[in-house]
């Protein structure tokens, strides 16, 4: 592989295609969640009222809190934190339209893919399963739940626009492949990620 294709870590790829995944399920199942119970701003009509979707949509729920989210969240923090929201993010924002500018922008973006899971899965833990089955769709938390689900669709569309715009086909893929190179090998994670902790205490 030519060293100027972009090259993620091979754990990066990792945590953040288990999250991707079990996120848009999420997203995915939520809204077949609505569009069987609630269709208040509109349907599809796709599925008839169905209560496994609900618990379908609260195990990818499930998943995201407890395995995925957790772990992607300390890789971020500590090993992916300059493709975040840095302390010069904002001065470089001031560069309208230059290459940093659109840097800037793209970390900007990733930092809000995490705001936004975190908007929906703590509101997704203060939802009852019982609330649509019975119709009672007048909850602060269902509310905010369903904002949660349109911030994270937009926030995903911000995400793939300004990777592409940064980095185009090539910076995509790169997040997607499943080859990795021998420095990477999941041998040599134990060892690093101590190195990682060491690093930053
Ligand atoms: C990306 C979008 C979404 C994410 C990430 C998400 C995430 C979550 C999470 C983390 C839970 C808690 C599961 C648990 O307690 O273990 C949950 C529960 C729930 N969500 Fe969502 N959700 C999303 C969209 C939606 C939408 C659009 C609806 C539409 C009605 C919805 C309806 C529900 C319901 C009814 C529950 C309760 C399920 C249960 O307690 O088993 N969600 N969601
Ligand atoms: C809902 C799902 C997603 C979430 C929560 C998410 C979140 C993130 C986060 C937090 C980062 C920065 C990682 C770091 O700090 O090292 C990132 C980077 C990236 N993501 Fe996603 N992402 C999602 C979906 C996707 C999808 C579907 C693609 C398409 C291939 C994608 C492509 C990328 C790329 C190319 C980067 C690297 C950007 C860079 O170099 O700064 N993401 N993502």
């Amino acid at each position: 592989m030519p060293r100027s294709q972009p090259y993620q870590p091979f754990l990066l790829r990792l945590l953040h295609g288990m999250n991707a995944l079990l996120i848009i399920g999420a997203a995915i199942t939520g809204f077949l969640v609505y569009d069987s119970w609630d269709r208040r701003f509109g349907a599809l009509s796709i599925t008839t009222r169905n209560r496994s979707l609900i618990d379908i949509h609260g195990t990818f729920g499930f998943f995201i809190v407890y395995v995925a989210l957790p772990l992607f969240l300390i890789y971020c923090w500590q090993a992916g934190r300059k493709r975040l929201v840095q302390a010069d993010t904002f001065q470089q924002i001031s560069n309208f339209g230059t290459p940093i500018w659109w840097y800037a922008l793209q970390r900007i973006t990733n930092t809000l893919m995490i705001v936004a899971v975190l908007f929906s899965v703590i509101s997704g833990k203060f939802q009852d399963e019982s609330w649509l089955p019975l119709s009672d769709f007048n909850h602060v938390a269902y509310a905010v739940h369903l904002i949660a689900w349109v911030v994270i669709v937009l926030a995903l569309a911000l995400h793939l626009l300004m990777s592409a715009k940064v980095g185009g086909l090539p910076l995509l893929l790169s997040m997607v492949k499943t080859t990795y190179r021998p420095e990477d090998s999941p041998a040599l994670w134990r060892d690093k990620v101590m190195n990682m902790f060491r690093k930053n205490q």
